[in-house]
C-alpha cells in the first residue's frame, strides 16, 4: 500500500486510502472519527450479500456497531423517494449529529448516503467505502453527492466532503466486467484529460488493468484519485479546472437521456463515447490533431467501450434532440453550449459558448438523422 493521497481542503482535509485488505481493518480506521461507538452502513442489496458481513465484523472486531442500512441496486435508488426512505431510516435508528453514515458500493451508493449525510439533521459526517472501479476513482473523491428527479440526473444534490475514503481494491474482484469496464472509461478520461503519460501507460496497460491485476490495477486507481484530489482542491465548487473531469460528459449525458437510462447503455459506456465523441470534435475543429483523436477512439474501443452513436441500441438519435439535451447540462449559460475539448491526449480545456449548429452539424457527421 502506498501512502495515502490528502484531498487539501484545509479544515476539511482528508485522506483517500488505497490497498487491499482495508476493509478488514475498517474499524481502526474509521474509530478516530466516532463519538460514539456506532456508525449506518449504507448498501445495496448485492453488496450486502457479496461484502456486507465482512465489513460489519470488522467494525464489530474494533467494538463498533454497525447498523446496515440496505437499499435497492441501481440508478432507482438516487431518487427523492429513495433519499426519504434512507433518512427515515437514519431517524429510526437515532442517529445523532454528532454519528456517522458509512456508505458502502458503487456511485449510486455514495452519491446517496452522501447526500442524505449532508442534510440529515444539517448535516453529519460521512466515510466512503467505494466498492466499484467507478466510485473508487471518481465518486466518493470530491464531496458531489446527489440524486436524481425525473428531468434529469444529479440535478438535486450538495457539496459534502467525506472524513475518509477507503478504497480496497480486493472488493473489485466481485465486480462484473461491464462494470469494470464502466470504471475504465473513468480512468481513460483522466488520462486523456490532463496526463498523456498516464494515458501511454494505459494504451500498453489496459487488458491487465481490466484483469484486475493487482499492480496495473494499483497504479491505475492511484494515479486517478491523485489527479482527482489535486484538481478538487484547486477548485471544489467547481468554478473553473474541476469542470475538466467532465471531459466525455455533455455528449454522454444527452445520449443517456435519448436512451432512456436503461441497460443498454450505462453511464460509464456513455462517458467512452463521449470522450471519442470529443475529440472527433476536437479534430474537426482544427484543435487537436487527428492522430490523438484516432489514438483517444482507438484507446476506448480497447476498453470494450463504445465509439460510435450506431453502436448504441435505441439509435438513431436525432441531432436536434441530442443538442436540446446538450444545452440543459449543467454547464450551460444562457443557452450556449460548455464543452470540454481538447487540444491534444492529456490537454483538455474548456470550450464555453460553443456554437450549437456547429454541434448539430457535428452530431449529422457522426451519424444522426437532424
Ligand atoms: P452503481 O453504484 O449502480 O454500481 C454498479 C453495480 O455494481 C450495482 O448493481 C452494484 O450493486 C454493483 N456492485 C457494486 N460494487 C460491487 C462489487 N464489489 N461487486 C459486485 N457488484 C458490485 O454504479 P457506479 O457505476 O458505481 O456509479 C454510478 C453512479 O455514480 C451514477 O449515479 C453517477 O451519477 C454517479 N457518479 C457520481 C460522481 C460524483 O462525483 N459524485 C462521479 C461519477 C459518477
Ligand atoms: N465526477 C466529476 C466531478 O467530481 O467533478
Amino acid at each position: 500500500m502506498t501512502s495515502p493521497v490528502t484531498v487539501g481542503l484545509g479544515t476539511r482535509a482528508y485522506e483517500v486510502v488505497v490497498g487491499r485488505g482495508l476493509i478488514d481493518r475498517a474499524g481502526a480506521r474509521i474509530g478516530p472519527f466516532l463519538r460514539r461507538p456506532l456508525v449506518a452502513v449504507v448498501m445495496d442489496q448485492t453488496v450486502r450479500d457479496l461484502h456486507g458481513a465482512r465489513l460489519i465484523r470488522a467494525l464489530e472486531a474494533s467494538g463498533v456497531a454497525g447498523h446496515t442500512v440496505v437499499v435497492e441496486p441501481g440508478e432507482a435508488a438516487k431518487s427523492f423517494a429513495g433519499l426519504e426512505s434512507l433518512c427515515d431510516r437514519l431517524l429510526e435508528l437515532g442517529l445523532e449529529r454528532g454519528d456517522l453514515i458509512v456508505a458502502f458500493g458503487g456511485g449510486v451508493v455514495g452519491d446517496l448516503a452522501g447526500f442524505a449525510a449532508a442534510i440529515y439533521k444539517r448535516g453529519i459526517d460521512f466515510i466512503q467505502i467505494p466498492t466499484t472501479l467507478l466510485a473508487q476513482i471518481d465518486s466518493s473523491v470530491g464531496g458531489k453527492t446527489a440524486i436524481d428527479t425525473p428531468r434529469g440526473k444529479n440535478l438535486i444534490g450538495a457539496f459534502h466532503q467525506p472524513r475518509l475514503v477507503l478504497a480496497d481494491l480486493g472488493v473489485l474482484d466481485t465486480l462484473p466486467a461491464r462494470e469494470m469496464a464502466c470504471g475504465y472509461a473513468e480512468v481513460l478520461k483522466t488520462g486523456l484529460l490532463g496526463d498523456g503519460a498516464f494515458f501511454d501507460w494505459l494504451e500498453a496497460n489496459a487488458p491487465r488493468v481490466l484483469a484486475r491485476e493487482p499492480e496495473a490495477l494499483a497504479r491505475a486507481v492511484e494515479r486517478c484519485v491523485e489527479m482527482k484530489a489535486e484538481i478538487v482542491a484547486r477548485d471544489e465548487r467547481e468554478c473553473g479546472a474541476r469542470a475538466l473531469l467532465n471531459l466525455g460528459h455533455t455528449f454522454a449525458h444527452a445520449v443517456e437521456a435519448e436512451s432512456g437510462y436503461g441497460e443498454a447503455l450505462k453511464h460509464g459506456e456513455a462517458v467512452g463515447l463521449g470522450c471519442a465523441m470529443a475529440f472527433r470534435l476536437s479534430a474537426r475543429l482544427g484543435l487537436c490533431p487527428s492522430a490523438d483523436a484516432e489514438r483517444a477512439v482507438r484507446a476506448v474501443a480497447a476498453g470494450g467501450l463504445p465509439t460510435r452513436l450506431d453502436e448504441i441500441a435505441g439509435h438513431p438519435f436525432g441531432a436536434t434532440a441530442l443538442v436540446a439535451r446538450m444545452a440543459g447540462d449543467k454547464k450551460a449559460r444562457d443557452g450556449a453550449l460548455t464543452l470540454i475539448l481538447a487540444h491534444r491526449i492529456g490537454g483538455a480545456f474548456v470550450a464555453p459558448d460553443v456554437d450549437r449548429h456547429t454541434v448539430r452539424d457535428f452530431l449529422i457527421f457522426e451519424g444522426a438523422p437532424p
